[in-house]
């Protein structure tokens, strides 16, 4: 499958380095790639430069967010919340309708120090501002609540019987999304959290994954413990 991965961060690289592995056809968007490739110093502790990541996946596409979109038949926002709805302008509502769209950001407002706060939340979130913005496109909201290498590999990484949250209004586009999951990364158990209004409780979940991180490590999800069946 032709995959746009719109984001240059650590989110962007092991998502687009994954799929290529699973033998997909993937460019990454930017806002402006000689500028992301000319990048060697880290931006911070978690993210490897962009210029020196691409430096080990010298095949990797990379193109501006629009070339990336147009490239992609499936395409995923992983690029920092705040500025998730002009990358996505960028990429052009064209290039974004009638493809799956899965959001893996959070709508993290770092200007007030640590840790950041949510710029969207309660009655609203990033994931349905993008599906207002972009009504043609079928928006996914997924794998927001996990870190980065955890997106990849549920199953080695952390104990395999964990819960990753799907939200979105289009049914099968979310099927499809699970479908995925499962095949490039090995995800077995989903929370299905309803239409798209479900992305607030995936968004507003990172003020308790902050805390829980700080605690034991970044590497942790959560189970969703089921009734016991009645015989
Ligand atoms: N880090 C994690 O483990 C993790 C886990 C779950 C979810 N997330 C979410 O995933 C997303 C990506 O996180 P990340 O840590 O990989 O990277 P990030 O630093 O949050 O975002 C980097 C990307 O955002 C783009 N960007 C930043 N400001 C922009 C603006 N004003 N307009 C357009 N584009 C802008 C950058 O564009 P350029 O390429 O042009 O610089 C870059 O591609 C975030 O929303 C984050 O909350 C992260």
């Amino acid at each position: 499958m032709r995959i746009a991965v719109l984001g240059t961060g650590v989110v962007g690289q092991t998502l687009a380095g994954k799929l290529a592995e699973v033998g997909h056809d993937v460019m990454i968007g930017t806002r402006e790639p000689r500028a992301a490739l000319a990048r060697t110093e880290s931006p911070n502790e978690w993210s490897p430069a962009f210029g020196a990541w691409h430096a080990s996946h010298p095949t990797m596409g990379v193109g501006t967010f629009e070339e990336a979109a147009a490239h992609g038949e499936t395409i995923i926002n992983a690029t920092s919340g705040i500025g998730s709805l002009d990358a996505l302008r960028s990429a052009g509502a064209d290039n974004l309708a009638g493809k799956v769209l899965i959001d893996v950001a959070n709508p993290l407002d770092f200007s007030h120090g640590m840790p950041p706060v949510l710029s969207v939340a309660n009655t609203d979130s990033l994931g349905e501002e993008i599906q207002r913005a972009f009504p043609d496109a079928k928006v996914v909201k997924t794998l927001n609540t996990v870190t980065a290498s955890l997106m990849i590999d549920p199953q080695s990484l952390a104990d395999g019987d964990h819960d990753l949250f799907v939200a979105g209004n289009d049914a099968e586009a979310k099927t499809r999304v699970r479908d995925w999951l499962e095949a490039w990364f090995g995800w077995k158990r989903f929370v299905d959290l309803g239409d798209i209004t479900g992305a607030r409780g995936a968004e507003m979940f990172l003020a308790m994954w902050l805390r829980i991180a700080a605690s034991e490590g970044y590497m942790v999800n959560v189970k969703v413990v089921r009734p016991v069946a009645l015989s």
